[in-house]
């Protein structure tokens, strides 16, 4: 489902608790995850929601700068959301009504998100404003509970159990709560807590009998209130960003490079040597000249490796500078092609290569040819050959050539 921003919708995100339980030397919001302060994770979760227009943060009264300087920092002048920071009360009910006491006048519909859920799935924000937009007053994300609850008492003896309520119309509730405006207002006026307070905005609307629609939480809000919380979220971040190298990692993978090499190798003038081509050497043929055997072949496989890896090509490898290769096969030369390609932390997928020219015929040798290239580049090669219909220096029978394409993968 697409959404599209709401200029008459506005988050209020309470930051101005101390974060007591957690015992960090700082406020709970600025304590970071993976580098990053918990109120600007969870600023970020409302911004990227793409349905809210104005973002109200309660600080710490003492933090106010500090807060403005981050969301500032962190956020830039071109989200399209309005950042305000206001001081936040000493209980998370009187930080609310500070925000509500901001929100700009244009404001209708009011998400209350608590910065210690700094997790929350975009998903939710949007479930609980497209409740409101489609015409619920007062909304809130829920999870079913899974442990079994019990109502205990204290009468100086120690707790003991005062009852079981039904598990199944148990939820566990998150934020964001989403209200309509005036029913948050008159909630906040006019409703009651309970003895310990408003823990939740829903409570003080329930109190005055307005319909609370409940949505789906989710356990990624899960409210960060003890270290226990705050180590289980590092790991939960450090796994998102190791899975994400890991696919950027399998993605290089899977982008193959593929080359491409030509070879042509002149009539020899000497008889008493024999053709070489494909790994083979071929009797009643004239030999090709070269620096080394000359198989066209051979060579023009070793250019398409070396040009897939963008390691230069025979020349600059095994070049007439380098008389330690002369008169190597044109095997020997796959074999430290595909050694030094591996080395550079590259694969061999498969080489193609066409000979072309009216001789050898290569017949019944082609699978025997095939298969002394495959061995050598430890990889399938599928080898073919033309003739040029007697045209060219080919058709002449003053030289052979050969075309080749290889693939190869990095790993
Ligand atoms: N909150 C607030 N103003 C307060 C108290 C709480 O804005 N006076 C906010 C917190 O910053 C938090 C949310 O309300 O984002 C939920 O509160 P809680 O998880 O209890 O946070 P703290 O009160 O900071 O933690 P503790 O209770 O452990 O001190
Ligand atoms: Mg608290």
């Amino acid at each position: 489902m697409k959404f599209s921003q709401d200029a008459h919708a506005a988050a209020i995100l309470v930051a101005a608790g101390s974060g007591e339980r957690l015992g960090a030397d700082k406020p709970k919001a600025l304590v970071p995850v993976g580098g990053v302060p918990l109120v600007v994770w969870a600023a970020q979760a409302l911004v990227d929601a793409t349905v809210l227009s104005s973002i109200v943060i309660t600080a710490p009264p003492d933090r106010v700068d500090e807060f403005t300087t981050l969301v500032v920092d962190h956020f830039g002048p071109h989200t399209g959301v309005d950042f305000i920071v206001v001081p936040g009360g000493t209980t998370r009910q009187q930080s609310v009504e500070s925000g509500l006491a901001t929100l700009p006048e244009r404001i209708q519909t009011v998400l209350v998100h608590d910065a210690a859920r700094a997790f929350v799935p975009v998903d939710q924000v949007q479930r609980v404003y497209e409740a409101l937009r489609d015409g619920d007053v007062a909304v809130i994300p829920a999870l079913p509970v899974v442990d079994t609850i019990k109502e205990v008492t204290d009468s100086g003896a120690g707790e003991h159990v005062a009852g079981t309520p039904d598990r199944s119309i148990l939820r566990a509730v998150q934020t964001p709560q989403g209200f309509k405006r005036d029913v948050l207002n008159r909630a906040h006026a006019e409703g009651h807590a309970l003895p310990g307070g408003a823990t939740d905005d829903a409570a003080l609307a329930e109190s005055i009998g307005v319909p609370v629609r409940v949505v789906p939480g989710d356990e990624r809000a899960l409210k960060i209130t003890t270290p226990g919380d705050l180590a289980r979220m590092e790991d939960a971040v450090r796994q998102t960003e190791n899975a994400g190298d890991e696919a950027e990692r399998s993605a290089s993978f899977m982008v193959p490079r593929t080359g491409i090499g030509t070879d042509v190798h002149p009539i020899s003038a000497d008889t008493g040597k024999e053709l070489a081509v494909a790994g083979l050497t071929w009797p009643n043929y004239p030999a090709l000249e070269g620096h080394s055997d000359g198989d066209v072949v051979a060579h023009a496989m070793c250019d398409a490796l070396l040009s897939a890896a963008g390691m230069g090509d025979m020349g600059t490898n095994f070049g007439t500078s380098s008389p330690q290769w002369a008169g190597s096969s044109g095997v020997e030369f796959l074999k430290e092609t595909v050694r030094r390609i591996q080395a550079a932390s590259f694969v061999v997928g498969n080489v193609a290569v066409q000979l072309i020219g009216p001789f050898p015929r290569l017949g019944e040798r082609r699978e025997e040819a095939q298969q002394v290239l495959q061995d050598a580049v430890d990889a399938p090669v599928s080898l073919s050959a033309t003739t040029t219909d007697s045209l060219g220096f080919v058709g002449r029978r003053e030289g052979l050539a050969a075309i080749a394409t290889a693939l190869i993968l990095p790993v």
